[in-house]
């Protein structure tokens, strides 16, 4: 990592080292809440889009330029490592990910074959040329965890109950394990490949895991999740863990080897220090849909999260969760300066 990133607010936060100020970014902060990007989107399909490196390059700076966040994350999409091994898949938009055959036995599982960093060309150019452009700001790198991955492969789509996972993950545990070590396999070469090429810190996105119970999430998923980290150990970039209702499985995220759990809306930054144990630095946690309201309210939550997570040992301000598409980019604007403006020290 550059001297002057790694001296970053965001990378010595991830740390747990002092800061000037609590440095902020938002997931999603790259996409269609901001028109800069409607407009660059507007005849290119997503996935076209994720192997474009100047598009890539270009949204990914867009919200980099417009707020002044402390770090850029990647513009890509969790699925585009399946899309580079050959899973014929698409996004859908106002669906999200969609794939032609569901994986649901073992010749469906052995379609995932393994990643190689030729497979995604356009990923390592684009960082390159990011890491060149951002300068000190950070650029973070990011995969989908295997339980959110496994959950679009077996279900074929967005899934409220993830009924189909549900079920292989119980009644066929050879099989789920099977299916979810070929996606840790897939998600350590593909985050290998976005450090290699410069990203300063690494997110694994288990979006969807919070629908699992804690000793489920230990038998079925913390194996997994664990390798990752541990595979991710010698690259010494910060890595960072995060997952939407996930409350009662804060303690086993941290447990899976991140230095840096991401926390939803659902539970307060000191309750979740308390949760999380130490040792740990912690991201989080406005609600985005308190965005929608006027300014007054925005400001006084973002002080109370700001308060919060002192308790912590080191704290990203970030969303529970990623920006709203009909989110007012003007609040975000207003945020970041808050954020920074509060937390100075
Ligand atoms: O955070 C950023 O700014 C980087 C970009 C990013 C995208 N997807 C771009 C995107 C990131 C980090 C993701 C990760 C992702 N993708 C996750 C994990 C994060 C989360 O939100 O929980 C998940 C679950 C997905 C799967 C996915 N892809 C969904 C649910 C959708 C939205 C579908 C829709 O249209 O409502 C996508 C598509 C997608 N990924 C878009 C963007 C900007 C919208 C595509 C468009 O502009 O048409």
């Amino acid at each position: 990592m550059n001297p002057e990133t790694a001296e970053s607010p965001f990378v010595r936060a991830c740390r747990r080292l002092p800061v000037p100020h609590t440095p902020v970014w938002y997931m999603r902060q790259a996409g269609r809440s901001l028109p800069e990007y409607r407009a660059v989107r507007a005849d290119v399909p997503m996935l076209t889009a994720c192997a474009t490196p100047d598009l890539i390059v270009e949204i990914t700076m867009q919200p980099v330029r417009r707020y002044g966040v402390d770090a850029a994350i990647f513009f890509s999409d969790i699925v585009v490592p399946l899309k580079a091994i050959g899973i014929d898949l698409d996004i859908k938009p106002g669906v999200g990910p969609v794939v032609d055959r569901p994986i649901r036995d073992l010749a469906g599982v052995g379609t995932l074959r393994a990643l190689d960093p030729g497979d995604v060309p356009y990923v390592t150019e684009a960082i390159e040329a990011l890491t060149k452009e951002l300068g000190a700001t950070p650029l973070i790198g990011f995969a989908g965890a295997p339980f959110t991955l496994a959950s679009y492969l077996i279900e074929g789509g967005p899934s409220k109950n993830h009924d189909h996972t549900k079920a292989m993950m119980y009644g066929a545990p050879e099989l789920w394990h099977a299916l979810m070590g070929r996606l840790t396999d897939i998600t350590l070469a593909y985050l290998r490949v976005q450090a290699a090429a410069g990203a300063s810190a690494l997110q694994l996105f288990d979006s969807w895991v919070g629908a699992v119970a804690p000793a489920d999430y230990r038998e079925f998923v913390l194996p997994h999740t664990s390798r990752i980290f541990a595979g991710l150990a010698d690259l010494d970039v910060p890595r960072i863990h995060f997952g939407v209702g996930t409350g009662e499985l804060l303690g086993l995220l941290g447990e899976a080897g991140a230095d840096v759990v991401g926390v939803d809306w659902r539970v307060p930054l000191d309750e979740a220090t308390r949760r999380v144990g130490p040792g740990k630095a912690l991201q989080g946690n406005l609600d985005p849909a308190i965005l929608f309201a006027p300014w007054e309210v925005v400001e006084r939550r973002s002080r109370d999260i700001l308060a919060q997570g002192r308790a912590a040992e080191g704290h990203v301000f970030n969303l529970g969760h990623g920006v709203l598409p009909t989110t007012d980019p003007g609040q975000l604007a207003r945020l970041t300066d808050l954020v920074h403006e509060a937390s100075a020290r």
